[in-house]
């Protein structure tokens, strides 16, 4: 396994929208494996394949948060909101392509994800609280989506400055 670099906003890999999974090659499955792995040591709770510059619709998370938990892993190919609640839960939502920036997002509460798991087999599954907040988040990735498209653009504009400015950081580094 390894761990690959995450892709850091702004960058125009993470404004494109990925393309269906229409085989689960073993590559693709190794993929999942590696981003899980990438997502344990970040530490994140979620990650999509084009944080990591694979242009495809794949998301991997786990959000055990309770102490001592045994953790579970998940990884969805071509995962579809089918149903959301009308409730709404607000959220601070963070990402690994934007370090360090926190900022509260309403989302439905709940709802109902389907996907193709790694060994091609069809789910559905209910999710709330941080499972439902997480999986929304990711979704949004394959859509060229970030959490910062929903707040107002002066804070939006903030935020991205400070990413240009980290990755100048970096890249003197
Ligand atoms: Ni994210």
């Amino acid at each position: 396994m390894s761990i690959l670099p995450i892709l850091i906003h702004p960058d125009p890999r993470l404004k494109k929208a990925a393309a269906p999974v229409d085989d689960i090659t073993e590559e693709l499955r190794q993929l999942a494996r590696d981003m899980l792995e990438t997502m344990y040591h970040a530490p994140g709770i979620g990650l999509a394949a084009p944080q990591v510059g694979v242009p495809r619709r794949l998301l991997v998370m786990d959000c055990v948060k309770e102490e001592g938990a045994a953790p579970r892993p998940m990884a969805l190919f071509n995962p579809e909101v089918v149903w959301a609640s009308e409730d709404v839960t607000t959220y601070e939502e963070g990402c690994l392509s934007i370090p360090d920036q926190y900022a509260d997002v309403d989302r439905p509460a709940e709802v109902r994800v389907r996907w193709i798991d790694p060994e091609g087999n069809e789910r559905e599954e209910h999710f709330s609280g941080l499972w439902s907040t997480c999986v929304q988040h990711e979704i949004d990735h394959l859509d060229g989506k970030l959490f910062i498209d929903y707040l107002k653009p002066l804070r939006r504009q903030m935020i991205t400055r400070k990413m240009i400015k980290l990755k100048r950081e970096r890249a003197r580094a």
